[in-house]
């Protein structure tokens, strides 16, 4: 159908402008669910997430409702929430622990943790005779077609063949090392429950967003403008501010021609990174504490490597938003063609001191929360977006900043010099998305 209605999808990306019908038509959705959610590697879970045997988490990937569950020999399973029997969801609860084994709560066929039946109620008498039994794999709850685990991150795909997890990862794959080094024990630690906020616009204005280094000192101007007022007043009265504050008044001090001397890199397979901003190398009794025990786990040296790692934002094309540094995650699943949910997680660095982890814990509420100002500002864009391009007010969408000015060097493009607001990283995913979108 859409193939009549749309004979040459390609001619909806330009190298420099999108059709709109790319984040408003139904059918392109469904076709982007297809060819890029259910097949490329998306993002399931931390493996901290499920601790213990038969412990589980609902995740969705693209259309289909799966569930992440740790088996009893220590391997995590991927599998469709979805009974063989008659269909039932195997589990309506986001999360919990399945026991044993799953119980299918209509007529109590019940399944390992790998998905294979286990029993069904007098099978033998039942079923002898009939194509039905454990021998036949359609009485298994189906697994996803792929599954790996890069640093304790766990990615499935729903897709028999493809790259593995590291070849699709590529270069983005920084998100989890830096993450993860600079724990002192080089691992981290998911801190339950996440944050859900549901958006309600397509799901590549947030990616776009993610990049765009141009709006923060727009979109977010005012939060940072109020916060900056009162890190002041708290700095007038006390000598210091918290390091909190300066998460929010950045937003107001960094203004748009510093965002220019950022830069992005676009990598192969849409995804991007957003370098040379964070610089958080403080020197507050909390840092100097962290910094020693860090020394002593890594030598000064490799040490050195890993707090020098400067990266603002890692995307992971297409549903991936890393802030490695401050230990942030958001997943994003798109529910609809203006619908869109986000999990924000953060971390723990395991082996480091509780101080850090309050860091990280403020830059979640201060900055990714639904609670904070920062996230009601994308918010707002993000719908306003939505109803602006479901409109005929205009049938193409810019990404033309600094268009022409890129370095492609391996299939890696890097922008120049002083263009750090470029709409390069855009211009990458959407190139990404229509190879995709071939097929
Ligand atoms: S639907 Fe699951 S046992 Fe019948
Ligand atoms: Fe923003």
């Amino acid at each position: 159908m859409l193939q009549e209605r749309i004979p040459d999808l390609s001619k909806f990306v330009e190298p420099d402008r999108v059709r709109r019908e790319v984040y408003t038509d139904t059918d392109i959705f469904e076709l982007e669910m297809q060819r890029i959610h259910e097949r490329v590697w998306i993002y399931c879970g931390h493996e901290s997430q499920v601790p213990k045997t038969g412990d589980y988490y609902q995740v969705q990937i693209g259309r289909q409702p799966m569930l992440m569950v740790r088996g009893s020999d220590g391997s995590i399973n991927v599998l469709y929430n979805r009974c063989p029997h008659r269909g039932n969801m195997m589990v309506g609860d986001r999360n919990g622990n399945s026991g044993e084994f799953f119980r299918c709560s209509y007529h109590a066929w019940t399944f390992k943790h790998d998905g294979r039946l286990r029993s069904i109620p007098m099978m033998e008498s039942g079923y002898t005779g009939t194509r039905w039994g454990k021998d036949n794999p359609d009485c298994n709850m189906k697994p996803a077609a792929r599954v790996e685990n890069y640093r304790g991150f766990v990615f499935a795909s729903l897709a028999a063949d493809g790259p593995t997890l590291l070849e699709f990862l590529g270069e983005s794959k920084v998100a989890f090392d830096d993450m993860c080094d600079r724990a002192p024990e080089g691992e981290v630690e998911i801190v339950p429950n996440c944050f859900r906020v549901i958006q309600h616009s397509n799901w590549k204005i947030f990616l776009e967003n993610q990049l765009d280094a141009l709006h923060p000192s727009v979109v977010h101007q005012s939060t940072g403008r109020a916060a900056h007022n009162v890190e002041k007043a708290i700095e007038k009265e006390t000598g210091h501010a918290p390091l909190s504050y300066h998460m929010l008044s950045a937003f107001a001090t960094v203004t748009i021609d510093k965002w220019d001397n950022f830069q992005t890199l676009s990598y192969p397979h849409g995804h991007c990174i957003l370098a040379g901003y964070m610089g958080l190398r403080p020197t507050d009794p909390d840092t100097l504490a962290y910094d020693k025990i860090m020394i002593k786990a890594y030598g000064k040296k490799r040490f050195e490597e890993i707090v020098g790692v400067n990266i603002h934002h890692v995307l992971i094309y297409p549903g991936l938003s890393v802030q490695s540094p401050l230990q942030q995650l958001r997943a994003v699943r798109p529910l609809g063609v203006d619908r869109t949910l986000t999990e924000i997680w953060h971390f723990r660095l395991k082996g480091a001191p509780e101080p850090i982890y309050r860091r990280s814990l403020a830059y979640y509420n201060l900055v990714n929360s639904p609670a904070t100002l920062i996230n009601a500002d994308d918010l707002e864009n993000f719908w306003k977006c939505h109803q602006g391009l479901s409109s005929d007010g205009g049938d193409w969408v810019s990404f033309a900043r600094h268009h022409g000015h890129d370095i492609e060097k391996n299939g890696v493009v890097e922008t120049a010099p002083n263009c750090g607001t470029s709409e390069a990283p855009m211009r990458g995913q959407m190139k990404a998305w229509a190879e995709y979108m071939r097929g």
